[in-house]
């Protein structure tokens, strides 16, 4: 399973390569608006400060939702660098894009999926990744986790290489059903990542083990 950090804060990115587990990084125009980053020229910079810092995939989103429109911007983004993935929306136009970016061998993430029929549409089009919005749906009372399993289901079938990147992580817990449905990817916060490393079990026998260290070689 590949882990994915989702946001453009750069001291979080840096946090989780540092730890060396890290596979790539999303961001969105409001990860992006969030951070501070704002007109085209600070953002393309901005995306190529993300590559620099990672070893993977590095998902930019387009903002134009004409085909034409996605296309321009989708290619400069790619030309950016060679970690960028153009990431496209869930629409009739961003369907079309991302048909055109796959025959060109350009990498595809197409995202805002809350339907195994639209992750269906995202895998016929050649999609590199879909992303599920696992807690967009959690937050209107659906399972999110269900939609994952679906769209596994559905990929296996046929053998669709398009990658499932189970998006919208809230915690640690998404990441492990996610990891038990079989997701290739996850994406969440820094929060959701380190969350996993915690168990306070695991707290007290380090400090059982550091006391009987100290008592035994005073
Ligand atoms: O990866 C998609 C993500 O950025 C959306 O997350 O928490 O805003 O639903 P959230």
């Amino acid at each position: 399973m590949k882990f994915f950090i989702d946001t453009a804060n750069l001291k979080d990115i840096a946090e989780a390569q540092a730890l060396g587990i890290l596979d790539g990084v999303t961001t969105n125009p409001s990860l992006m608006a969030k951070e501070g980053i704002t007109g085209k020229n600070n953002i393309l910079k901005h995306y190529v400060d993300i590559c620099n810092l990672v070893d993977g995939d590095v998902s930019a989103e387009v903002n134009a939702l004409d085909f034409e429109g996605m296309i321009k911007e989708g290619e400069e983004l790619a030309d950016l660098h060679e970690q960028i993935v153009v990431k496209l929306p869930m629409t009739k136009e961003g369907i079309k894009a991302c048909k055109y970016f796959s025959d060109r061998e350009i990498k595809t993430n197409v995202t805002l999926i809350f339907s195994a029929g639209q992750a269906l549409l995202a895998a016929k089009a050649g999609a590199t990744y879909c992303s599920p919005f696992l807690g967009r749906l959690d937050d209107v009372s659906t399972d999110g986790l269900n939609l994952i399993d679906e769209i596994r289901q559905i990929y296996d079938n046929y053998g669709f290489e398009t990658q499932i990147l189970a998006a919208s992580v809230r915690h640690t817990m998404h990441v492990v059903n996610c990891a038990k449905i079989g997701a290739d990817v996850m994406t969440g916060p820094l929060s959701s990542i380190m969350g996993l490393l915690k168990h306070p079990l695991t707290d007290i026998g380090i400090a059982q083990f550091v006391a009987d260290y100290e008592k035994g070689n005073k």
